[in-house]
């Protein structure tokens, strides 16, 4: 395993290798990396020949500083992972090396980004669109691995690469989770004891939301998940949202061509986490 910390290096790098013929898929990622990491990255490697994972706190998909400057890192720890996971080439550059100038991009998701977490975290998604955009700029990869876990970035994600007509596959993958039903999130590690037990409460609630899918409506699905969530102690809901699967718009029927999810935001103590489930596909 290489790590190159130049993007001219990079791009060099793996112009020769896809001259060679060989495949490239990428996995960007802000380390602090988890078993939900491991698995885009073994996703990638079973697909193409070489894996190139990224790890950089992108700070314009940041609206809150001090998230950003609390945001964990470990990149010595992230490495060793890596290798173990067979990751080829990994990316570790600097601010400067992915904004040599100010990205003043702004990119119009046509409505994607006015809903749960766009709506939430103003300029969060034309953070993630600048930092993605470049950095697929500089990979080139044949495909690109994202966590359903993060359902709206994916979906932004989709809709950016067919506007700007991007040559690159975006392959979505399940959500990983604890063995107690917690979705992984690199936020996690900076839970306490006592609010990671509390946390578990956005999981145990999807979850019974689905078991209720067959004889409830969603709107009154809806109704439960937020009505659960307030009454958990230490726990404060930004939204849940029942919504059809591509346009993120409220869903009010399950049957529906574009499938149907439950997306979840709350702050447990100071920590914002997300999740999701699939009610329909
Ligand atoms: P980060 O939060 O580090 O996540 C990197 C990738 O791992 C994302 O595609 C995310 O959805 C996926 N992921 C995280 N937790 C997961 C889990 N429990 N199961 C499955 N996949 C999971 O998402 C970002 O970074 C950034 O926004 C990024 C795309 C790198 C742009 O900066």
């Amino acid at each position: 395993m290489e790590v190159i910390e130049k993007t001219a290096i990079l791009a060099e790098k793996i112009s020769l290798l896809r001259q060679a013929g060989k495949t490239a898929g990428f996995v960007p990622t802000m380390g602090a990396l988890h078993e939900g990491h491991l698995s885009l990255v073994r996703f990638c490697r079973q697909q193409n020949k070489i894996t190139v994972v990224s790890i950089f706190v992108n700070p314009t998909q940041f609206n809150d500083k001090s998230d950003l400057e609390r945001y964990p890192r470990m990149p010595e720890k992230d490495l060793k992972l890596l290798k173990t996971a067979g990751c080829d080439l990994v990316f570790l550059p600097d601010e400067k090396e992915i904004y040599p100038e100010t990205d003043t991009r702004v990119f119009d998701f046509e409505g994607l980004d006015e809903v749960m977490e766009g709506r939430h975290r103003p300029g969060h998604f034309n953070g993630v669109a600048q930092v993605v955009t470049r950095l697929f700029d500089i990979v080139k990869p044949d495909r690109a691995y994202f966590g359903l876990k993060d359902f709206q970035q994916v979906a932004i994600i989709r809709k950016v690469v067919k506007n700007m007509q991007l040559p690159v596959e975006i392959v979505a993958c399940p959500i990983v989770r604890e063995c107690d039903g917690l979705a992984m999130s690199s936020r996690n590690m900076l839970l306490t004891k006592t609010e990671r037990k509390k946390a578990l409460v956005l999981s145990h609630t999807l979850f019974k939301a689905k078991a209720m899918k067959d004889s409830h409506t969603p709107d009154s699905v809806t109704a439960f998940v937020i009505q659960q969530i307030n009454a958990a102690e230490g726990v404060d809901l930004e939204y849940f949202e029942i919504v059809d699967g591509m346009t993120l718009q409220p869903a009010t029927s399950w049957d529906n061509e574009n499938g149907v999810i439950g997306c979840i935001a709350a702050r447990v103590g100071k920590i914002r986490l997300i999740d999701n489930i699939e009610f329909s596909s």
